[in-house]
């Protein structure tokens, strides 16, 4: 029987840096490293301040340099519909976490989790906000979301494995 895909949400604050890079990394990863796993993926903010905007051009280009492409990510905020429609729903930090769980109804606040959960040997827990600071953040964003990436892709396996 086909249970249909794991839908999987990454969620930031504005939808323009931490959270497309994550989708982009993840879809890459999972594509070209467990090509087995049934995955569908997305990305939302927790605020308006850039809804309809691409992902952020510092982040798009940090991410290029690694192989991933965000480009057709158009910002939108996380809606009702979608802690009925996501088995997992990611934040980056604690703050994202936080309002997320405020808004998800009862039956969905055990989905709502802190995406570094997945990157114990990470040491930290919170994907730091890249959007004030320099350059080198937005790598320490994708380091950090590679290493969560292929937590989170070991975790998958197992669960498909456990049946
Ligand atoms: P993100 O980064 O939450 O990773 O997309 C930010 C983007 C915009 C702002 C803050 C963080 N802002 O204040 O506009």
């Amino acid at each position: 029987m086909d249970a249909g895909p794991v839908r999987i949400l990454f969620v930031c604050l504005g939808n323009i840096c931490r959270s497309p890079t994550a989708e982009a990394v993840f879809r890459a990863l999972a594509a070209r490293e467990a090509p087995e796993l049934n995955v569908a993926i997305d990305s939302a903010g927790t605020a308006d301040y850039h809804l309809g905007s691409a992902p952020d051009a510092r982040a798009q280009e940090a991410g290029r340099r690694r192989g991933y492409d965000m480009s057709a990510r158009r910002a939108r905020m996380i809606e009702p519909g979608d802690f009925e429609r996501f088995e997992l729903i990611l934040a980056m930090d604690r703050s994202n976490w936080a309002a997320l769980r405020r808004a998800a109804p009862r039956s969905a606040r055990a989905r709502v989790r802190l995406f570094l959960e997945y990157a114990p040997e990470a040491g930290v827990l919170e994907v730091p906000d890249p959007y004030y600071g320099g350059p080198n953040g937005f790598e320490e964003v994708l380091d950090l979301v590679e290493a969560a990436s292929r937590g989170l892709l070991r975790h998958l396996r197992e669960q498909a494995r456990a049946g």
